[in-house]
């Protein structure tokens, strides 16, 4: 047969062969790997997702400074075992505006994609100052320090900055409020006017004192705020009466 013989051709001729492997996977690879650079094809808009407040975002940077991603993923498989252990499985909308993402891969302590609302700030404090306290085989470092650490917040506008220009969605007025919005969120409603921050980030913003230190903004106040809004965001509960279970 003709085309045995063309075969036959291509398995003598090594470098032939070698050409038209390379051919085979870069055709292969471009039809995989360029849609990939159209995120909006990539990731479905979910609602409720929204990017960090400043005072989330700087909480952020702390859990990456600190190395939690270390002990702690952030990504809840779509298993049986995860998804009865920790919640609904993580959504690909749900990480979008980490950058970079925390998925982590590996697990010495629980996954945290929901832990936010699942423990009480006051319990974050005591578990962050002394986790042995709380739970007394736990091998996770004290990180009490950050309770003695006032938050860097001058210069928050700069990371909102940098992460617009790589997407996310911050707009000048937020930018320009970044400072001034980390403080009220760790002042609280009780004894600030949060009006702004709301119509900036929407309603569900948590603005309290987060470290139980009302007089000072610390590193704590921020790191807390962000467990506190991780995997909060999506409202599983309406989403699965319209969809009749999502799981
Ligand atoms: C050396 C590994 C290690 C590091 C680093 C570490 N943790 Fe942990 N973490 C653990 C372990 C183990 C547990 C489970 C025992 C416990 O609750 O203390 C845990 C538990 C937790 C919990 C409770 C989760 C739950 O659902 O019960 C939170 C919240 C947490 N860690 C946050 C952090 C944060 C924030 C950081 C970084 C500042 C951090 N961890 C760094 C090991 C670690």
């Amino acid at each position: 047969m003709s085309w045995m013989k063309k075969h036959e051709r291509l398995e003598r001729n090594s470098l032939l062969l070698l050409v038209c492997i390379i051919v085979t996977v870069l055709v292969g690879g471009i039809v995989e790997i360029i849609p990939l650079f159209r995120m909006e094809t990539v990731i479905e808009p979910v609602k409720g997702v929204r990017p960090y407040t400043p005072l989330e975002l700087a909480g952020y940077n702390i859990y990456v400074r600190e190395g939690c991603y270390n002990c702690h993923s952030q990504q809840i498989r779509p298993l049986r075992d995860e998804v009865v252990r920790y919640g609904h499985y993580s959504l690909a909308a749900e990480s979008m505006y980490d950058h970079p993402f925390q998925w982590g891969s590996k697990r010495t302590g629980p996954d945290l994609a929901r832990v936010g609302g699942r423990y009480s700030d006051a319990w974050h404090r005591a578990h962050l100052v002394e986790p042995r306290d709380l739970v007394p085989e736990s091998i996770m470092p004290s990180y009490s320090f950050l309770l003695a650490t006032p938050l860097k917040t001058y210069d928050l506008n700069k990371h909102l900055k940098a992460l617009a220009t790589v997407g996310v969605p911050y707009n000048e007025e937020m930018i320009k409020n970044a400072e001034k919005d980390a403080v009220r969120q760790a002042l609280g409603e009780a004894r600030t006017d949060i009006s702004g921050l709301e119509e900036r980030y929407g309603g569900k913003v948590n603005a309290r004192d987060f470290d139980g230190q009302p007089d000072m903004v610390s590193e704590m106040d921020a790191l807390i705020s962000y467990l506190q809004v991780l995997g909060t965001m999506v409202d599983f509960e309406s989403a699965k009466k319209v969809e009749g279970g999502v799981q």
